[in-house]
């Protein structure tokens, strides 16, 4: 796979990365919303993301209260995979912390994620009970000890990640990125002015939910029982519901159609759109469940799509705008 650099970053990753929430193990709230490691190999995912081309791994904090940041270190060393040689991003857990949790906590990060360095490390989302420019205080400390090499933000807005930015060039760095929920059925953000910012500053968009949670298979349409037979909150949620279904059936539609063209998945279709409709400044981490998800999911840019299908694909999901 082809590489970009992380916003101004040296860092080089793969447009499509593994999301990595899924390894959870359906440990606290946040993690209930996938199965168990009984279910989900995360070894075996791990290691078909790496065979196929992924360089980079994004977990969290809150994954499971370090539970997803454990199963990387572990899937990556169960693949001999050596440190420095894969890219690791992970993310602060902002909700009722002072800035000195950033400090404070980046100990259990690091042990849990060792051997492996903490390439780029995130604010969750904008809600810490810290201003924005403290919060990128205590990042820049991080990078100044060696302890991180990149900042990274999540979820926040146009003015925020601004911020951000400024506060960081107070300390000579960049953000680097900023990770939103981006796919063909949530396209809030280029019109909040989170993607002309990004841009504008040389930000990388990191896209969550790029398969906006498995909806741009098309198996939920093709089988709208099978909700139901998933652990998780998705059940409940209603872009998966009958009506849901019907709103987003025209854009799988069309993705099944050129899928069918390229002799590709919809979900192939949906990622290559994702990181390319807008030059390099996207890229996507889909989760997978299951290793031949991972296997499908990097195998998103073995195809190119033409000018008039990136249009057409643009234009059949203008509603989600
Ligand atoms: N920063 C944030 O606030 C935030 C929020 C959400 C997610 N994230 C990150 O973004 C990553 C991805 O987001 P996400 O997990 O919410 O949504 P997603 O990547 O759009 O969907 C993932 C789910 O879709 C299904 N799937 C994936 N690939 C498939 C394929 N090729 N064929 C069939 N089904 C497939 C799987 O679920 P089933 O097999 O169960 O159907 C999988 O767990 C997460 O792992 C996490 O790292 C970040």
């Amino acid at each position: 796979m082809e590489k970009r650099r992380l916003g101004q970053t040296d860092i080089e990753i793969t447009p499509i990365g593994l999301g990595c929430w899924q390894f959870s193990n359906a440990v606290g709230l946040a993690g209930r919303f996938w199965p168990s490691l009984d279910e989900v190999d995360s070894r075996a995912i791990i290691k078909t993301a790496l065979d196929r081309g992924i360089n980079w791994f994004d977990t969290a904090e809150v994954y499971g209260w370090g539970v997803s940041e454990d199963r990387v270190s572990d899937g990556l060393q169960d693949a001999h995979v050596m440190p420095g040689e894969v890219v690791v991003a992970t993310k602060w857990y902002p909700l009722f912390r002072s800035a000195g949790s950033i400090t404070r906590t980046i100990s259990d990060r690091k042990q849990r994620l060792s051997p492996y360095p903490i390439d780029l490390h995130q604010v969750h989302f904008p809600a810490a009970a810290a201003s924005i420019k403290g919060q990128m205080k205590a990042m820049a400390k991080l990078v100044e000890r060696g302890d991180i090499r990149a900042v990274g933000v999540s979820n926040f807005s146009a003015s925020q990640m601004r911020r951000a930015h400024g506060a960081l060039q107070e300390h000579g760095l960049a953000l680097a990125s900023n990770q939103v929920e981006y796919s063909l059925l949530k396209r809030r953000i280029e019109a909040n002015g989170v993607l002309e910012t990004a841009k504008e500053l040389g930000i990388t968009l990191i896209a969550y939910s790029p398969l906006a949670q498995g909806l741009l298979t098309g198996k939920f349409h093709d089988n709208p029982g099978l909700v139901r037979q998933r652990v998780g909150w998705r059940k409940y949620m209603p872009a998966f519901k009958r009506k849901g279904l019907q709103k987003s059936r025209p854009v799988v539609d069309v993705l099944k159609r050129i899928a069918l063209d390229h002799g590709v998945t919809p979900a192939q279709v949906a990622l290559n759109w994702l990181v390319h409709f807008h030059g390099d400044t996207v890229v996507a981490i889909p989760g997978a469940t299951r290793p031949r998800q991972a296997e499908q999911n990097a195998g998103a840019l073995s195809f190119t799509l033409s000018p008039a299908e990136l249009a057409e694909i643009n234009e059949a999901s203008q509603s989600f705008l």
